[in-house]
């Protein structure tokens, strides 16, 4: 099921001219930008004897083996054998290659033909809201442990005290989750925050909104109403490396025109390298989507993202 999914795989500024080894769902693959840009796919393995492609080069609209220099256009067709000028490959020498797309600032990749649309990133195209990708982060856990994670309210005044919260404010005000084969919307959510984003000068009250348009990826929105006018969009997209490996990105679509680049990189720096050593602490590293871990009444999103995984019928990083 996974395999039919768009998954994140790189930043789309990080793939230049250089081939880039980059790996999803246990699988190693090569992205290469051809001539024209367009951003290519192919397993990591060369079919002639095996080398990684990725150690290859990229000539023109080709990419060029490390081994021998067999070179592969875009459709993964070797249509060049340097050691037989004379030999024309017949159509079966090939290398395996994928869908790929790139939106909001990522390549995305889908190992298995399917109907699954791309992804379209809420706030991508509002010209008020101003965007920036953070990342990658290599997470030593699932991709559903740091989705939930994400959605998780309740531990802002413990795990980002002074920050996204407070120890004497921890106490949820009951908030609505609506489900739907569509995914997770969660709305009413409110926290109080001492610094909620990186030009709040006071603590305020935060209005949150989650969303769950996919297993690997959430969206939330946030309103301080100390600041008005000011929205934040937080994208979360986790690719599933391994089933305890995973690598993260965010998407920002903020109404933050003013701070640097830099700057904004540093706030939600601090806020992930917050969260990661418990991520990375948790035990079993798979999410657990049938018993074996205990809920209160603050955790119905993280309840409702389980329900949610499982209806999918997503196995990759669960138990
Ligand atoms: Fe790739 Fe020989 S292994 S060309
Ligand atoms: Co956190």
């Amino acid at each position: 099921m996974e395999s039919t999914l768009w998954h994140p795989v790189c930043a789309s500024d990080d793939l230049g001219a250089a081939p880039l080894a980059v790996r999803l769902l246990e699988r190693d693959l090569v992205l290469w930008r051809d001539a024209g840009g367009q951003a290519r796919a192919f397993n990591d393995q060369c079919p002639h004897r095996g080398a990684r492609l990725s150690l290859g080069r990229v000539q023109g609209d080709l990419l060029e083996c490390p081994y021998h220099g067999w070179r592969f256009e875009g459709s993964g067709q070797c249509v060049a054998i340097p050691a037989a000028p004379e030999f024309t490959p017949p159509a079966g020498h090939r290398v395996g290659c994928f869908d790929v797309a790139e939106t909001a600032g990522l390549v995305w990749v889908r190992l298995e033909a399917s109907e699954a649309a791309l992804p379209t990133i809420d706030g991508e195209d509002d010209p008020r809201l101003r965007k920036l990708t953070v990342g990658p982060y290599d997470v030593a856990t699932s991709a559903p442990r740091i989705v939930e994670n994400f959605l998780d309210l309740s531990h802002f005044g413990f795990v980002h005290e002074g920050w996204l919260g407070d120890r004497e404010h921890v106490a949820q005000v009951p908030y609505q989750v609506s489900e739907s084969a569509a995914g997770l919307l969660a709305t009413g959510c409110r926290a109080w925050q001492p610094q909620s984003n990186r030009l709040a000068q006071q603590g305020s009250e935060v209005e949150y909104t989650y969303t769950v348009p996919g297993p690997y990826r959430a969206m939330l929105t946030k309103l301080p109403q100390a600041q008005s006018g000011y929205r934040d969009v937080i994208h979360l997209f986790v690719c599933p490396i391994e089933p305890e490996r995973s690598r993260v990105w965010f998407r920002l679509a903020l109404t933050d025109f003013d701070s640097s680049d830099d700057d904004l990189r540093a706030f939600q720096h601090t806020i992930f390298t917050q969260d990661q050593p418990v991520l990375e602490s948790q035990r079993p590293r798979r999410l657990p989507l049938s018993g074996g871990e205990l809920h209160s009444a603050a955790d119905r999103l993280s309840t409702a993202y389980r329900r949610y995984l499982r209806q999918q019928g997503i196995t990759f990083g669960v138990c």
